[in-house]
């Protein structure tokens, strides 16, 4: 199927752009084919952009280009209107396994800080409010791990440590998808909350509709065989948004109409 999303370059600054990206494994299994994004900087303000996507379509692989951790077969990934160079860095929270067993949560958080060169001092304050933030106070002392911290309060070390230095973008791998029901929901809550007080770019990756629509401004549909961002969905809710939310009939449609567009795409 064809490229469906055509982006307007406008006079913003680029901030993410992945430019005609194939990845082939094995010589010839072709799992992402010819995909474009561009996300623009706005500048004090961010967006919250949601990859949307069946499994297996090669979300998580777009994440790891704009991570570093991966670079396509071909194409090129470009941050901040440049070519990606291994001196690039930009944060990202995983499913699980976000945090570091081996610190206390005030370390973990503080850590978000240190190669900034920011001061002790500061790192300290600045690691308690976030901490703050995301629902944490009692826990600085504890060690980042199971079962002393839950998998809901793990992610929420994540979150404040990959936050605290207030990046310019942040990529979050299905941050929530280990969680149970009522967790996740919390996290949706806490997250958008953040978010609206923190000035950068979300790159939020997930195969919950409902999740993404509670999430984005805009949602970007993958198809799969070979992976490729398909359609694109502004979401134009105010923030801040609450749980109510979900029980409105204009986002009920949108559910359905992205839960439509999903089945075509991959059937
Ligand atoms: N090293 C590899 N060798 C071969 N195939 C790979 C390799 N890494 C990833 N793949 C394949 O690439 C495809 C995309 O993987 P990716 O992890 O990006 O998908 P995803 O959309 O994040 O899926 P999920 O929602 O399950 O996390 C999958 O079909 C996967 O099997
Ligand atoms: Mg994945």
């Amino acid at each position: 199927m064809s490229q469906e999303v055509q982006f307007a370059n406008t006079d913003l600054p680029d901030l993410i752009q992945l430019k005609d990206i194939s990845q082939v494994y094995d010589g010839n299994k072709v799992v992402i084919k010819d995909c474009n994004l561009l996300i623009e900087d706005k500048p004090g303000k961010g967006e919250f952009i949601v990859i949307l996507g069946p499994s297996g379509c090669g979300k998580s692989t777009l994440l790891r280009y704009i991570a570093g951790l991966q670079t396509p077969t071909t194409g090129e990934v470009h941050l901040n209107g440049k070519l990606r160079t291994s001196k690039d860095s930009v944060g990202m929270v995983f499913q699980r396994y976000s945090s570091f067993p081996w610190m206390t949560v005030q370390q973990n958080v503080e850590l978000g800080l240190v190669y900034a060169g920011v001061s002790a001092k500061e790192r300290s304050q600045r690691a308690k409010a976030m901490i703050e933030k995301v629902g944490l106070v009692g826990h600085e002392g504890k060690f980042a791990q199971y079962p002393a911290l839950s998998g809901g309060q793990l992610q929420r070390v994540a979150i404040a440590r990959s936050l605290v230095s207030n990046p310019k973008m942040l990529l979050l791998d299905e941050p929530f998808g280990a969680l149970d029901i009522q967790t996740r929901l919390q996290m949706q809550e806490m997250i958008q909350r953040i978010w609206s007080e923190f000035e950068g770019t979300m790159i939020f990756v997930t195969h919950d509709i409902p999740e993404a629509v509670f999430l984005a401004d805009d949602i970007y549909i993958m198809g799969r065989n070979p992976g490729n961002i398909k359609r694109h969905f502004p979401v134009n809710f105010p923030r801040e948004r609450t749980r109510d939310l979900k029980r409105s009939p204009e986002f009920n449609k949108l559910v359905y109409e992205l839960e439509d567009e999903m089945m075509a795409l991959n059937k």
